[in-house]
């Protein structure tokens, strides 16, 4: 996310992708280049190796590529530039379980940069599920591909899950950077490739009215909502019934959010300055103690029910769920910043699958007016002060507030100043990854994870995982698909004399 015109192509370099013939690949990544191939954001020279199974020739990949591309690009697919993009791959066979296969793929890439005049730059895409990571970093490190020598970069990426709780975070950081610099890595959260959520920055620092108010003297809380209607589709059981709600939203998605709304702000607009910030932020969360994160978290999960008319069965009822599981598909949190700008001002957070609609937001409460003059409203009439950042969908920014009812006395009615996106910009249709891919190539890391913010995030969730884990079924709540959640997440804010935003 660079802040000038993004013009500029980046320098000729390799894309190495793992997992080429995986989902992640036909849906995501190959859309996204091609997104970047229309606008002419790619490299010339370019070309693409996709590392596939045993036996698949570049014809057999190009062809099942362009049949993905087909299905889930964006906007209308113009046969030349997919040719062209589609041209530059070749497939070549790797598997970390047999370390001789990279021998044979550094071979066969050199050979490839030296056809292609690439240059030597190399960007390798894990695709893959995150089992692979630390073996295939660990083969390119091995014969040599991942060294920058003769001025040439050698960069990774890997996409969430980075770990499934403190230690094996720790671990698989540990792993990469013995073979990696810190800079050389290029974390994914899909989460910082909407608009919308790179706007928070925008949003807080390129205007002088916000920031003087944004601390606890003004605010009163924070509420961060990712609501799903999708139920947990039946593909993932098994990797959702390992994981549940709170491992996959929450130290990534729902704490980036977090960490945009509540980070100090950075003296640069640069990726050290704006990741430290960030940071920063996140190491400031409340460590809870494991009884205090059974106070402050609600857990549930989905049972039968219908999102729009149609019949959505209980959770335990997917294929490859465990029939006694006790995996969240819902969880709210109550936690604490500690710093000098947030102590005292709880942030909210909620996410689950298989709720009543669709909805990404957040919302930060104002404190109310002190003191109350207009006798003809009690308190209690007056809209509560919003400041609603609408991430997905209707993305926007509204401010509630009260307003007087024309006439010749003072009655109070509560209004909404509204910004759409819609409204303002025709942005083009996207994966949402073209700007991730694109940073990588030009080598801005500032929309990436840092270790120590993955790190960070979780900390802050492990009390949750080892007080649930310890609690079994006790405690665990369940809720109706297609209702608006379990009544503990009203608990949670009601005993604070709080509740949710009503979406
Ligand atoms: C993914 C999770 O990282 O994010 C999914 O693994 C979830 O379970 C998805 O559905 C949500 O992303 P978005 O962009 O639809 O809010």
């Amino acid at each position: 996310m660079t802040d000038f015109q993004p013009n500029q192509k980046p320098h000729p370099c390799a894309f190495v992708i793992f997992g080429a013939t995986g989902d992640l690949t036909h849906r995501l990544v190959i859309p996204a280049l091609y997104n970047l191939a229309a606008g002419g954001l790619l490299p010339d020279p370019f070309c693409v190796v996709g590392v596939a199974r045993r036996g698949m020739s570049s014809e057999a990949l190009r062809e099942s590529l362009m049949k993905g591309l087909r299905q889930f690009a964006t906007r209308p697919v113009d046969d030349k530039v997919a040719n062209r993009l589609l041209e530059c791959v070749t497939a070549v066979e790797a598997d970390p379980s047999d370390p001789h296969s990279f021998d044979g793929l550094k071979q066969r890439l050199e050979k490839l940069e030296a056809n292609r005049s690439t240059g030597g730059n190399r960007l390798f895409y894990l695709a893959t599920p995150p089992g692979a990571f630390a073996p295939i970093a660990e083969q390119l490190g091995r014969v040599g591909l991942l060294k920058e020598d003769h001025g040439a970069w050698r960069r990774l990426v890997v996409e969430k899950p980075f770990g499934t709780d403190l230690a094996s975070a720790r671990a698989l950081n540990e792993k990469l950077l013995r073979i990696l610099e810190e800079r050389q890595i290029y974390r994914i959260d899909h989460y910082l490739g909407k608009e919308t959520v790179q706007n928070i920055l925008v949003l807080r620092f390129a205007n002088g009215m916000f920031e003087p108010i944004w601390n606890r003297h003004h605010i009163d809380h924070v509420q961060i909502t990712v609501n799903e209607k999708l139920p947990v589709v039946a593909h993932r059981g098994s990797f959702y019934d390992a994981t549940g709600a709170l491992r996959d939203m929450v130290p990534n998605h729902l704490f980036q959010l977090l960490s945009l709304i509540a980070m100090e702000p950075p003296a640069r607009f640069d990726a050290r300055t704006v990741r430290t910030e960030k940071g920063e932020v996140l190491a400031a969360i409340e460590t809870q103690s494991e009884e205090e994160a059974l106070k402050n978290s609600v857990r549930a999960q989905y049972v039968a029910g219908k999102i729009d008319d149609k019949e959505v069965p209980d959770y335990r009822k997917i294929k490859d769920v465990n029939p006694d599981s006790t995996t969240e598909t819902f969880v709210a949190l109550k936690l604490h910043i500690d710093n000098w700008r947030w102590a005292g001002v709880p942030f909210y957070l909620r996410t689950g699958k298989a709720l009543s609609i669709k909805r990404t937001e957040v919302a930060i409460k104002f404190r109310e007016a002190p003191f109350a003059m207009f006798q003809c409203t009690s308190v209690e009439q007056l809209v509560e002060n919003y400041l609603v950042i609408a991430i997905e969908p209707n993305e926007g920014i509204t401010l509630q507030f009260n307003t007087k009812i024309p006439g010749p006395t003072i009655r109070i009615d509560g209004v909404q100043m509204k910004f759409r996106y819609k409204d303002y910009f025709q942005a083009e249709p996207a994966t949402g990854y073209e700007t991730l891919i694109y940073d990588c190539m030009i080598g801005d890391n500032i929309l990436f994870q840092r270790a120590d913010s993955v790190e960070a995030g979780w900390q802050a969730v492990q009390p949750f995982l080892d007080a649930w884990k310890k609690a079994g079924a006790r405690g665990l709540e369940s809720y109706t698909a297609g209702s608006e959640g379990p009544p503990g997440a009203d608990e949670l804010l009601k005993r604070d004399g709080r509740s949710w935003r009503k979406l």
